[in-house]
């Protein structure tokens, strides 16, 4: 149990405990005599047992205590890497496990060598202490922290690095349950300059493989049967003079080259909900969308004229090479498929 003095303040006078009109005296009330009296304050002195870490080497046990730090440093960053790097259940578990194993490891050490051991003990007395009282516990307890309670700067470092990179790893989770970032897969399709047009058995398709009014699905042959880079090529018309459908007038000057042979194409991802816009109809060169019958003009850039598809097909450029083969130009100039971004030609 605990050792505890009897310590007896003399501030002045008598030996008994102070009355009302002593403890007003003691407090400084208006009207108090100046008189000062004695009050027996049940203390700890600073050099009583209890006061004294229990550590027989402070050195060695702060040394323990910090390694439990470090330990839990190495720990969480351990799980911040093996969170990155989409590591197992096992590695996560493992690392968190020394992390916080080594954390309390050194707390505990701490708080059992490093502290006053006490244990403290006081009989219940009033609570409500006189201003005397209160001068003898703020001179016994300054007096005290600079004996027992030591101000340890490595372990308060060591504990502060751990909790640091604790609190970083910690966000990890809520980073990446974002999801991975997108990069340019919102805006771009598989369809790069000079890419193949192929079907989808992958055969590169050529001039004269279509009749006038005819129509095919195309890929780009490293995106075969991809969703997004899925791409209508029709054969419209015999072309012109000029070896090109003409466009539209707004753009006449973009899209002059971009059909050649009267062969256009076409994103099939509809701007509406993004179904396959899968059906084109060879007397009215309309191409339709299924799903909500969005009408698609394809002589007039495939603007909708009708359902509720709100912009235009974006349309591939194309050209033929010197062995007949279509080619991409390059890929979209505009992101396919319904859009939740501004647009440049809305
Ligand atoms: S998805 Fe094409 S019209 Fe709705």
């Amino acid at each position: 149990m605990a050792t505890k003095t009897a310590r007896v303040e003399t501030i002045t006078g008598s030996s008994h405990m102070p009355d009302d009109t002593e403890a007003a005296a003691g407090s400084g009330e208006p009207g108090a005599s100046p008189r000062r009296v004695r009050i027996p304050v049940a203390s700890v002195r600073a050099d009583a047992p209890q006061f004294q870490i229990a550590a027989k080497n402070p050195r060695r046990a702060e040394i323990v205590a910090g390694s439990g730090f470090l330990m839990a440093a190495v720990g969480f960053a351990g799980f911040g890497a093996a969170y990155w790097q989409n590591y197992s259940n096992f590695w996560l578990a493992i690392t968190f496990s020394v992390g916080f194993g080594g954390l309390g490891y050194g707390m505990v050490i701490w708080g059992k060598y490093l502290m006053p051991r006490g244990p403290f003990s006081e009989s219940r007395h009033s609570l409500a202490p006189t201003q005397a009282q209160r001068e003898v516990f703020i001179e016994d307890f300054a007096s005290r922290g600079k004996v027992a309670v030591e101000r340890r700067g490595f372990l308060v470092k060591a504990l502060g690095l751990a909790s640091g990179i604790l609190g970083v790893v910690l966000a990890f989770p809520f980073i990446r349950s974002l999801g991975p970032l997108p990069g340019k897969t919102l805006r771009q399709t598989a369809w790069r300059r000079g890419s193949y047009l192929v079907d989808i058995t992958g055969r590169r398709i050529k001039t004269g493989d279509l009749e006038v009014g005819g129509f095919t699905t195309v890929f780009p042959p490293d995106d075969i049967g991809g969703a997004y880079s899925q791409t209508m090529l029709i054969r419209v018309d015999t072309p012109p003079a000029s070896g090109y459908l003409t466009p539209p007038p707004q753009f006449a000057k973009q899209r002059a080259t971009w059909a050649p042979q009267g062969y256009i194409a076409f994103s099939k991802v509809c701007t509406h909900a993004g179904c396959p816009v899968g059906l084109y109809q060879e007397l009215t060169k309309k191409m339709l969308c299924p799903c909500h019958q969005s009408l698609f003009d394809v002589t007039d850039a495939a603007i909708p004229i009708f359902g509720p598809a709100p912009r235009p097909l974006p349309q591939l450029p194309l050209y033929i090479d010197d062995d007949g083969y279509f080619r991409a130009q390059d890929g979209y100039d505009e992101p396919v498929g319904p859009g939740y971004w501004e647009r440049g030609n809305d």
